[in-house]
């Protein structure tokens, strides 16, 4: 995956201004590096399905980890999370100041759908593209995720609100992904199934988020730790012991799905996840 790596340093957008430092801020976190993960999961159904098209997906990647990048910074604002570091880098609000940081969330959110537009493809697939990344990352997605998050810090929920919680906060964009995936290669026939995956997949990375949030370190991490413990978490509203049998139930789950994928798509997709799935005791 150094290939997206590489397109991402090249494709950083330009910014002619005399603004001191906007063009700086506006690819901090982009260059701070992060996992990945969501174009990861785009390319890997791309390879497992048309590798021909590996080369006019790394836009459709990027537009991808562009919109997940803008959320971080919005998450991290003092309005929400309020947190100091991200990616093991000191974050927009505190490098320059808040209002930068709401401004370059700002910008991503709207350059992340200027690159799919932009990209190699037939423009058909593109408004396809353009239409799940918006619904995973939107008001019925991500953001009404965050919204529900914020809202219910210091209040109880129930164990089925807080599964719909982290399957819109993370969840969906995650199955947006795999779906992409699954459009770009022209298998409209594996849109759902993939979706499905990924609610699944997305569900148990959050789920592990909260986990190392609780017993992992800010090295580690690249982020502040025990640092959400007003929020609703698995970790809180389970504890940390039913939080990873929950997790441990839910990569079953998740690796019984992907065994009934084609076998190229299979074993793409478990290259990328075998750390994912493997077992917290
Ligand atoms: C952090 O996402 C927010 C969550 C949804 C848990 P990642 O864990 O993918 O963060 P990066 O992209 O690697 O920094
Ligand atoms: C944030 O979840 C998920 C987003 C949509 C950005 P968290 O608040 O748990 O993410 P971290 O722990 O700050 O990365
Ligand atoms: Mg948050
Ligand atoms: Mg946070
Ligand atoms: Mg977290």
């Amino acid at each position: 995956m150094e290939q997206f790596e590489n397109f991402l340093i090249n494709q950083l957008p330009k910014i002619e201004s005399f603004h001191p430092y906007f063009e700086k801020a506006v690819s901090h976190m982009l260059l701070a590096g992060g996992k990945r993960f969501r174009p990861h999961l785009l390319l890997s159904v791309v390879e497992g399905l048309e590798p021909l098209l590996i080369k006019s997906s790394l836009s459709v990647a990027l537009a991808i980890e562009i919109l997940h990048t803008y959320s971080l910074i919005h998450d991290d604002l003092p309005a929400m999370d309020n947190s100091p570091l991200r990616r093991g880098t000191p974050t927009i609000h505190t490098v320059w100041n808040e209002a930068t940081a709401v401004l370059v969330g700002d910008g991503l959110n709207t350059l992340s759908f200027e690159t799919i537009a932009k990209a190699p493809l037939r423009d058909d697939i593109k408004i396809k593209l353009i239409k799940i990344l918006a619904e995973s990352g939107g008001i019925n997605g991500m953001v009404l995720g965050q919204a529900i998050d914020l809202e219910f810090e210091n209040k109880n929920i129930s164990l089925e609100q807080l599964k719909f919680l982290h399957i819109n906060k993370t969840g969906k964009l995650i199955a947006g992904s795999l779906k992409m995936g699954a459009v770009i290669s022209g298998r409209f026939d594996l849109e759902e199934s993939l979706w499905n995956l990924g609610i699944s997949l997305g569900l148990l990375f959050q789920i592990q988020d909260d986990i190392l949030d609780s017993t992992s370190n800010e090295r580690e991490a690249g982020k502040p730790v025990n640092w959400d413990s007003k929020k609703n978490s698995f970790v809180t509203v389970l504890g940390l012991e039913r939080a990873i049998i929950e997790a441990n139930l839910l990569a079953d789950k998740i690796e019984n799905e992907l065994n009934k994928f084609e076998i190229n798509l299979k074993n793409s997709l478990e290259k990328l996840l075998f750390k994912y799935l493997r077992r917290h005791n």
